[in-house]
């Protein structure tokens, strides 16, 4: 006699369903630290991502009705006329014209009314509002964003800052290879392409931090190409705009992080730029770490830059492309700096991110990395 696999159903349904839950539990948790803010399209804060989120929800509302309705009436033909001993063969159906007119036309018009307010949405999110506005750079490097404002003439990284409450017209330039641009609260995704500069906006109706990442694959670290949009108050934003376009701090006479500035003279500037560093005593001069995206980054003799401009690092909450966080309560006693990400990423920047342009001829001993770290924690 031949068993059933299923003998008893109820084990392997329960085992199923339970890791049928598993993944719908997974998909709730968000243990992402607040430095990168929340990952969701559905918990929006602007008017774009409020356009895409209703699009969003109508096609889902309509496809699940669908699916209710073409499911339900599949599975109760199955039950109510499924073979049965001594049945006689069914009655033979040769086509009918007006279930197959209504089986045409009903999913015409769905498809119509989703084109309607997916054009409707277009226009929407197409026309850029009046009032207020600044305008950004996104510029996208293999694998992090700069920003840079050109009405300020700051350049900054993996954060973009704005002002609640106003427009944020986004110029999208890539030297390298396609990236895309994508806040979910804020807004959709918009393609960095090489010659091809694209324009988007959005705006922000509450402050707060919010993620942002890259949504192109573009490379092997694409996944550690994100970046968060601070929004602040207009007072903050107008603070924060001050401070950027300050020099750097230039550090005292002999303190630890004059060593690290030394070091940062000899080691760093190769790739990175501190505007005002020269005043520290470089020999390289006064640098400026903002570059023109239209230069490629392949000459050495070029003014041009691989790695992000680090003014004002100390002021930043993410690490190389978001791939860490950064933890400053961490890093303020020299001689603790076990769980110091800056000190981590300066150890083994290809350890934590394989293939990325921070590529160290000689590591740097831990009294370097120290010095590194005092200097870089000063740069308010
Ligand atoms: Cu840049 Cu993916």
């Amino acid at each position: 006699m031949r068993k059933s696999l299923f003998r008893n159903p109820r084990p392997w349904m329960m085992l199923f369903t339970g890791i049928l839950f598993a993944f719908f539990l997974v998909a709730c948790g968000d243990d992402t630290p607040a430095q990168y803010g929340p990952h969701t399209i559905l918990n929006t804060a602007g008017p774009v991502a409020d356009s895409e989120r209703f699009l969003f929800y109508i096609i889902l509302g309509i496809a699940t009705t669908i699916f209710v309705i073409v499911e339900g009436l599949l599975i109760y033909s199955i039950m109510r006329y499924r073979n049965r001993p001594g049945m006689a063969e069914p009655y033979q159906n040769h086509g009918n014209l007006r279930v197959e007119v209504l089986w045409t036309v009903i999913p015409a018009v769905i498809l119509f009314v989703v084109l309607g307010v997916t054009i409707q949405g277009l226009f929407q999110v197409s026309t850029v509002p009046a009032g207020k506005s600044i305008t950004v750079r996104a510029v996208g490097h293999q694998w992090w964003w700069e920003f840079y404002y050109p009405d300020y003439n700051i350049t900054t990284a993996d954060s973009l800052h704005a002002p609640v409450g106003t427009v944020v017209n986004v110029q999208l330039y890539s030297n390298n290879v396609i990236h895309s641009f994508w806040i979910p609260a804020l807004t959709g995704k918009t393609d960095d392409i090489p010659g091809h500069n694209n324009t988007k906006w959005f705006k922000a109706d509450k402050t707060g931090v919010y993620y942002g990442e890259c949504a192109e694959f573009c490379g092997a670290q694409h996944a550690h190409m994100a970046f968060n949009a601070v929004i602040d108050t207009s007072d903050n934003f107008n603070t924060w705009v001050t401070t950027q376009q300050q020099a750097a701090v230039v550090p005292a006479t002999g303190s630890l992080e004059a060593q690290g500035a030394k070091i940062f003279s000899g080691v760093c500037t190769t790739c990175h730029g501190i505007v005002g560093h020269g005043a520290a005593g470089s020999d390289k001069g006064y640098i400026t770490g903002y570059q023109d995206p239209k230069v490629a980054c392949d000459d050495p003799n070029k003014a041009c830059l691989v790695g992000p401009n680090l003014t004002h690092f100390a002021q930043r909450n993410l690490i190389a492309g978001g791939v860490l966080v950064h933890n400053r309560d961490q890093c303020q006693d020299p001689n603790h700096l076990e769980n110091c990400n800056l000190a981590k990423w300066l150890a083994n920047p290809q350890g934590i991110k394989p293939g990325n342009d921070m590529v160290l001829g000689v590591s740097l001993t831990p009294t370097q990395i120290k010095q590194l770290v005092a200097y870089l924690e000063s740069l308010n």
